[in-house]
């Protein structure tokens, strides 16, 4: 209808992205295909003979406290499904793709800048070359350029559940891509793995002038002490950007500490669904906004959120939230200041 064209036709950025996050069944599929590969389910030896099949992996049916799960052979989690795409990941040419299939996306619904994250440890422990994935990223992200007009920079996450030595190697190795690479996050399972372990690597990072973020996953035990670590230690002084970190919205102190340090916070509301009750998440969205944080909304990882791409996370924020149009005007204005884009790139975007 007449609102969602409108929230549609906004300039937007993406800031909350995952690159392999995006990697749709169909893709996952064809890229199998081509490379030969046998598609199965690790843990149980289920093989998927069909695309429709494949399909139905994506529903994910987490473990919840209290709760047990009747077909707990079947179900997965959340990681358990998105690394488990990760090995039809094997040439340039695949790299490309699954960048030029997000890519096109966004610039669909009017992105204009967009800054992905990658999981670099996720593909070299199987063996890919940082030339394979860079080289394919790197050519997707001029052919989105030339072909789309949609501009991109990338942010390397660490694996937070991985040692800190495989971050440290990962972050020398990213530094001969430093031209294409904007950022450094932090992401995957937060659990028991505060944002400190990774001090030294961060204060390096924000040294070689590197942006930063981290996630604060929405509903960690410890969601309020990580968010106080990344907006006021790390790297230093504090990282730029919090994605996720919406229990902030329970604290005074924290929305505070998020306004004076000037830190931008990147919300992506479906995720948060299969977590938190509605009644939690939305006013908590509604008070950061009123508090005055810059918010980017984003999408995460669509494919395995019920396909939930950039639009729907706005439209399901506008709607739950009750933003008007000027209040989704004003959240995208937000958001292309907290991007890391040139500042000729913001105002074209502005
Ligand atoms: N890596 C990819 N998607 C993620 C998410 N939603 N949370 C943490 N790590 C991730
Ligand atoms: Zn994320």
């Amino acid at each position: 209808d007449a609102n969602d064209k409108f929230v549609l036709e906004l300039p937007k950025v993406e800031l909350h992205v995952h690159i392999e996050g995006t990697l749709t069944p169909e893709l996952r599929w064809e890229l199998a295909k081509r490379n030969g590969q046998t598609l199965k389910l690790e843990r149980t030896g289920t093989v998927y003979t069909s695309l429709e099949q494949l399909r139905a992996s994506y529903t994910i049916i987490e473990p919840r406290p209290g709760h047990s799960i009747d077909n707990a052979e079947e179900s997965f989690t959340f990681f358990e499904a998105y690394y488990g795409g990760f090995e039809v990941l094997v040439t340039e040419q695949d790299f490309f793709d699954l960048a030029m299939n997000y890519f096109r996306r966004a610039a669909a619904v009017n992105v204009r800048y967009c800054e992905p994250f990658f999981d670099p440890q996720g593909h070299t422990r199987r063996g890919i070359s940082w030339e394979t994935m860079m080289r394919g990223f790197r050519k997707a992200q001029q052919e989105a350029e030339k072909t789309l007009g949609i501009k991109s920079n990338w942010i390397m996450c660490f694996l937070r559940d991985l040692p800190v030595e495989s971050a440290m190697e990962h972050y020398h190795a990213v530094l001969s891509y430093r031209d294409m690479v904007i950022g450094i996050g932090l992401d995957s399972d937060e659990t028991n793995r505060p944002p400190s372990l990774f001090a030294e690597i961060f204060a390096l990072a924000r040294q070689a002038g590197f942006r930063l973020t981290a996630h604060c996953d929405v509903g960690q035990p410890t969601t309020h002490d990580n968010i106080r670590q990344v907006a006021s230690v790390l790297g230093g002084s504090g990282a730029e950007r919090i994605d996720h970190g919406l229990n902030a919205a329970q604290s005074q102190e924290l929305i505070q500490l998020i306004k004076k340090n000037g830190v931008g916070m990147t919300i992506t509301p479906w995720g948060y669904l299969r977590h938190q009750p509605v009644d939690e998440i939305f006013p908590r969205i509604r008070t950061l906004y009123e508090a005055g944080i810059p918010i980017a909304i984003g999408s995460d990882d669509p494919p395995y959120m019920e396909d939930c791409w950039l639009l729907h996370h706005l439209l399901l924020a506008k709607k739950m939230c009750e933003f008007t149009d000027q209040d989704m005007a004003t959240m995208a204005r937000r958001a292309v200041d907290m991007s890391w884009a040139p500042e000729a790139v913001r105002a074209d975007i502005r």
